[in-house]
């Protein structure tokens, strides 16, 4: 199959892919997503195949604003449009109880669907042309990082798709939060670029799922399917050290063997000096780590690296969904570096 590149301004053949049964990559503000017509069971299969999807891991769907909640869900708690008006246009995707209307293809058969109102420009107009509810996942093969820009994108979807839009790179950098409003407290399923704090302010008490922050057992079963399966994984093992930045970054220099590589604060970049490296940005600048998180992770792939060590923020605001995707990555072995100051 041949994938078309089309610009931000090719804002019509873009839904027209959607509207025919393609598949489209579309620029979110979190992370590129593939896209389908989540009414369309034919083509949201084509997603799993794609991406080499387990079949249990349901999608998302992704609509132009709160008023089309009630097309899809039912028994939406008030708490559902507070968050819609407070974050809205953003990276929230909300999980609710769901109409028959939505397909099975698309939750996997539970009776729940997760709902994302995507902030960026390009992406919505590309849904409201389409007039459609977009499924989309992230636009990775299964178990690879996240794509944060077009070309990550095409490495893995080039001739699997029909089409790809490029809106440029994503401002946000790790996927939408995901807070599940079917139970009572809500319940964080995945931390992303809405922070636990900002839900806790709306909604008071938030559960945590414990497979933010821990690898689930055997027989314990995560609330988002998806949390189950490794992710964002390197060919190379990761491996993480939390702790102080100058504590966590003696630790690497103390334990890197020739032919390792290194994740790092920009201000620790000089210790590494002769290693394959990859800077987060300062290790003040949360933001700016949630924008390079993926694409360091992706960028050892091109390499020989035999290990990699990551420095890695505090679990604070947006530093909760960076910590998440480098633990995933790392399939949560984790060091703590504060003894070694
Ligand atoms: O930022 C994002 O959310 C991106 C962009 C493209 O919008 N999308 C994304 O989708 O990250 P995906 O499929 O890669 O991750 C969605 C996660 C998966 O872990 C899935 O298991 C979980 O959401 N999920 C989907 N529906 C669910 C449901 N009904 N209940 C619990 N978890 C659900
Ligand atoms: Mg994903």
């Amino acid at each position: 199959m041949h994938t078309q590149r089309l610009s931000a301004a090719d804002i019509a053949p873009a839904a027209e892919i959607l509207r025919r049964g393609g598949l489209l990559g579309i620029p979110t503000e979190t992370v590129y997503g593939l896209g389908a017509n989540g009414l369309n069971s034919e083509a949201v299969a084509h997603i799993f195949e794609a991406k080499g999807r387990p079949q249990d891991n349901p999608l998302i769907l992704h609509i132009p604003s709160a008023d089309w909640l009630e097309r899809y869900c039912e028994d939406i708690p008030e708490a559902a449009y507070t968050l819609a008006r407070r974050f809205w246009p953003g990276p929230l995707t909300m999980i609710l109880k769901h109409k028959s209307i939505v397909p099975a293809a698309v939750t996997a058969g539970l009776d729940t669907v997760g709902m994302r109102c995507p902030a960026h420009p390009v992406c919505r107009a590309i849904i409201a042309a389409a007039d459609l509810p977009v499924a989309a996942p992230s636009g990775n093969t299964s178990g690879r990082p996240s794509p944060t820009n077009m070309a990550d994108m095409l490495e893995d979807m080039d001739g699997k798709i029909d089409g790809i839009v490029d809106g440029g790179p994503c401002v946000v950098g790790v996927e939408s939060t995901i807070i599940d409003l079917t139970e009572q407290p809500p319940r964080l399923l995945r931390p992303g670029g809405i922070t636990l704090e900002q839900l806790e302010s709306v909604l008071g008490e938030v559960a945590v799922d414990p497979a933010v922050t821990r690898l689930m057992g055997a027989g314990e079963q995560p609330r988002a399917p998806g949390m189950k399966y490794r992710h964002y994984a390197p060919k190379a093992p990761v491996t993480v050290v939390q702790g102080a930045p100058e504590a966590a970054a003696r630790y690497i220099q103390t334990h890197l063997a020739p032919g390792d590589g290194v994740i790092c604060f920009d201000e620790y970049a000089p210790l590494f000096e002769g290693h394959l490296m990859e800077q987060l940005g300062p290790s003040t600048d949360i933001p700016e780590q949630a924008r390079r998180v993926f694409d360091a992770l992706r960028w050892f792939d091109g390499t020989d690296v035999q290990r990699i060590w990551a420095q890695c923020p505090d679990a604070a605001g947006l530093g909760l969904a960076v910590s998440n995707r480098l633990s995933k990555a790392a399939g949560f072995h984790i060091i703590r570096a504060e003894k070694f100051c």
